[in-house]
């Protein structure tokens, strides 16, 4: 572009030649010369200043369009399938094997929740699946977490500035399973709705701790329900899972949506002391439960006057870390195949 002014059209070429060396070509626009030019405009004659600071204006443009000419241009690019089931969008001979299907196998933890979950079918339990993505009032609004209250704490999770949340456990199915469960009361059909999910925490990793795991939720509410049940529920699934008898202890602890709360403990016996040097009993405790709160029921449009209920949540993980013995909780996620393997 030629510019009226020389003082200009120097600064012009000066600056053009050395956008070519540049390796950040939008430095160019913080050059001093640049600036200089603008000052300047101040020294001249009233009369020359206007066309003076249009040519730097011109001049700034040029330099702009010509730092954008040099920005990678994404739409010369070949468009990409992001759902392609391997890697499509490498040219033809240097795509990635496929492993054949056949090297594949499920996941230990997938195995071992269909073991799981068959043990709850032949006690009657449904199965309903829990969210990935969920809300507030389902997370804690609707489970009688009072706004702003410390219990929330215990479960920091992952959230969007919108308001939706990673869950951190499958309680935030709870509310959805009573509702849709609750018209067979009256025809005294109980509900009992097991929820497998996969849930979300921020926690500090370790062998024991992992921010992504799978829990099995459980809800049964009818008339005349009581601990004595709720016990009886666990103590049998966890018997039968381990396929031995097992010493059970309940201890009173805190939930904002069961009243009384447990931790319930098992004595963990000889067979699931692999990878574990004590030799003593000791007391291992397992899950969370309790007696589903009355507003928790009201929540659902249930009367807590005629109906009660029992509730739990397990982590998954934690059940068949102590079936094999495994060592480390973050190897479920891993995706390392040496481990993988073993389960096959
Ligand atoms: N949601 C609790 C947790 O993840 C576990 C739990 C405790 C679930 C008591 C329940 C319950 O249903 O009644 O820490």
């Amino acid at each position: 572009m030629p510019y009226q002014n020389s003082r200009i059209s120097e600064v012009a070429e000066l600056l053009k030649k050395r956008l070519e060396g540049l390796e950040n070509k939008a430095d160019i626009l913080k050059a001093v010369e640049l600036r200089a030019l603008y000052s300047e405009i101040t020294t001249l004659p009233a009369e020359e200043r206007a066309s003076f600071g249009l040519e730097i204006n011109q001049l700034k443009s040029e330099l702009e369009e010509l730092v954008n000419s040099h920005e990678p241009d994404s739409a010369k690019l070949d468009h990409i399938d992001v759902t392609a089931p391997y890697d499509v969008n490498s040219p033809a001979g240097k795509r990635p094997q496929l492993l054949s299907s056949e090297l594949g196998s499920r996941h230990p933890l997938m195995t071992e929740m269909d073991v799981i979950l068959d043990i709850f079918y032949r006690m009657g339990f449904d199965a309903v699946e829990s969210r990935q993505i969920d809300d507030d009032y389902h997370m804690f609004g609707s489970l009688n977490f009072p706004e702003d209250h410390p219990a929330r704490d215990d479960y920091d999770t992952f959230m969007t500035e919108e308001g939706l949340i990673a869950p951190a456990h499958t309680s935030t199915m709870q509310n959805r399973v009573l509702k849709q469960f609750k018209d067979g009361l009256e025809k005294g059909q109980d509900i009992r709705v097991v929820i497998p999910g996969r849930v979300f925490r921020n926690e500090d990793l370790d062998a024991t701790h992992e921010h992504t795991f799978y829990q099995l939720e459980g809800v049964y509410v009818g008339k005349g329900i009581h601990a004595g049940h709720l016990i009886a529920t666990l103590k049998t699934f966890l018997e039968t899972y381990y396929k031995q008898d097992l010493k059970v202890k309940t201890q009173p602890y805190y939930f904002p949506f069961t009243e009384p709360s447990f931790e319930f403990a098992i004595s963990r016996p000889e067979s699931l002391r692999k990878g574990d040097n004590r030799t003593e009993d000791d007391w291992l405790e397992l899950l969370g439960c309790g007696m589903v709160h009355p507003n928790v029921l009201k929540e659902a449009g249930i009367d807590p006057e005629i109906y009660t209920g029992f509730a739990w949540g397990v982590g998954i993980d934690r059940l068949v870390l102590m079936k094999y013995g495994i060592e480390d909780i973050r190897h479920f996620e891993s995706a390392k195949l040496e481990f993988l393997r073993q389960f096959k």
